[in-house]
């Protein structure tokens, strides 16, 4: 039935390991195209995003073997084929392998890539860039080709920040031909993660994390072995998770040097929040404060992927909030359905003004999306009685096993097939 039942209406108590962060293993696994030799990445969650790049890389002859979380990737054998096109269209990060293809192959067919249905998403910044490397691109109807004699190093002033385009941008600058500039470069953990696990396989990569990063072009990179970091997302469902519920959990191995937005915002709710080397300690009860202002833009500031969450969390606290979505423009899909349990929430194009209620109610709900069918399930947990969230493979895109997980928290939930 692809769908989750929930009989929601407790607090959550207890402890779950946050697992490793897809979309720090995303662009890592298009990365292991560039390897001269075997790659062993450890803490890979087991997602269906995860599972087409592995299509995808296979498809390209990569050799792959998976060990539960950790696989090795040797690219020795690569062959520049099509790819399965169901894979390319299922996720947005099949165009991340678009600069290591380039730089492996100097020329790529790609159809235009899928995604959430979160807004436009358009791919201009990432091809501009490779045309400022000496990328040809001929753009069709349904995809492009690219081609290249050998890319060269270049300077890039981003007009906006954009996580996929600069590492795109890293994964073309790697081995390419001198030195290449990314003047406003994002931020996110994410840049810093695939930045770790190329320098360790010998790329010369500075300025991670800040606004401008510097890629010397190296001659070639060699095996390496990476632990893929968690997932700073996931551990933020699940403190939204209890600010929906109430509770007590522990986020084992939850990343708090990168959730200080959230972390804020929960505590400016009344959550009381410690953090420990070892993870995230979460206590709320059930009279949370709505937030006059919660904006969602790039890191370090409040993450888009937990909007919708925090929203789901704000339906239920004590007055008005106002929030203000400035990344993708259709990330306020889930408000008809928070609205069928009760919810009062008005959106007016970037921006929707909840006012809180003292309960949902339990209903069968549709999600149509990876964040926004997550927050379904946590309003799920907090109404009393049984919820259906349908459409569960948009979560599974990017959540290892959110019903194990709840359950851990003391939710009563299964899969329904
Ligand atoms: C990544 C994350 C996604 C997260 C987003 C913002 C992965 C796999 N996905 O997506 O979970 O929500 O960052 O933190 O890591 N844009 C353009 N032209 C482009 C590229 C982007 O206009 O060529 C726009 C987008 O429509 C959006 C904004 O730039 O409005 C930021 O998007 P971007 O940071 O590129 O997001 P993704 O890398 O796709």
């Amino acid at each position: 039935m692809d769908a989750i039942q929930i009989y929601g209406g407790n607090c959550l108590k207890g402890e779950v390991k946050i697992q490793g962060s897809k979309n720090m293993a995303l662009p890592v696994l298009a990365a292991t195209l560039l390897i001269n030799g075997t790659c062993e990445i450890e803490n890979c969650p087991v997602i269906s995003d995860v599972h087409h790049m592995l299509r995808l890389l296979k498809s390209l002859c990569c050799d792959i073997e998976r060990k539960n979380h950790t696989l090795i990737i040797n690219s020795q054998s690569f062959s520049c084929n099509d790819m399965p096109s169901d894979s390319v269209g299922v996720m947005r990060s099949s165009l991340t392998l678009l600069g290591a293809l380039l730089s492996r192959a100097g020329s790529v067919y790609m159809q235009y890539p899928g995604g959430c249905v979160i807004g436009q998403r358009p791919i201009d910044l990432h091809l501009d860039a490779l045309r400022r490397m000496g990328v040809d691109i001929e753009e069709k109807e349904d995809g492009f080709v690219a081609q290249t004699k050998g890319l060269t190093g270049a300077i890039h002033n981003l007009p906006f920040v954009s996580v996929g385009a600069t590492e795109n941008i890293i994964l073309a600058a790697v081995l390419a031909k001198g030195n290449t500039i990314i003047e406003n470069a994002a931020k996110e953990p994410e840049i810093g993660a695939l930045c770790e696990f190329l320098n360790k396989a010998g790329a010369d990569i500075t300025g991670a994390g800040s606004r401008r990063i510097v890629i010397h072009g190296v001659e070639k990179l060699h095996e390496v072995s990476y632990r893929v970091p968690a997932d700073r997302i996931v551990a933020g469902t699940y403190l939204a998770g209890c600010l929906c519920s109430g509770g007590e959990v522990f986020l084992k191995e939850a990343p708090c040097g990168q959730m200080d937005a959230v972390i804020d915002a929960a505590s400016n709710m009344g959550a009381d929040i410690k953090r420990y080397k070892e993870g995230l300690r979460v206590k709320c009860d059930k009279r949370r404060k709505a937030l006059p202002r919660l904006c969602t833009e790039s890191y370090p500031a409040f993450p888009t992927d937990l909007q919708s969450a925090f929203l789901a969390a704000l339906t239920l606290a004590d007055g008005r909030s106002v929030i203000k979505e400035e990344i993708f423009e259709n990330r306020f899909r889930i408000v008809p359905e928070l609205q069928k349990m009760g919810a009062c929430i008005s959106c007016d194009g970037h921006t929707a003004i909840v006012d809180g209620v003292d309960k949902l109610n339990a209903a069968t709900l549709y999600a149509n999306e990876l964040r926004g069918g997550a927050a379904l399930i946590l309003a799920g947990c907090a109404a009393d009685g049984e919820t259906i969230v349908c459409n569960r493979h948009f979560v599974e895109r990017g959540y290892e096993d959110i019903c194990a997980d709840l359950r851990a928290l003391g939710v009563r939930c299964k899969k329904l097939d």
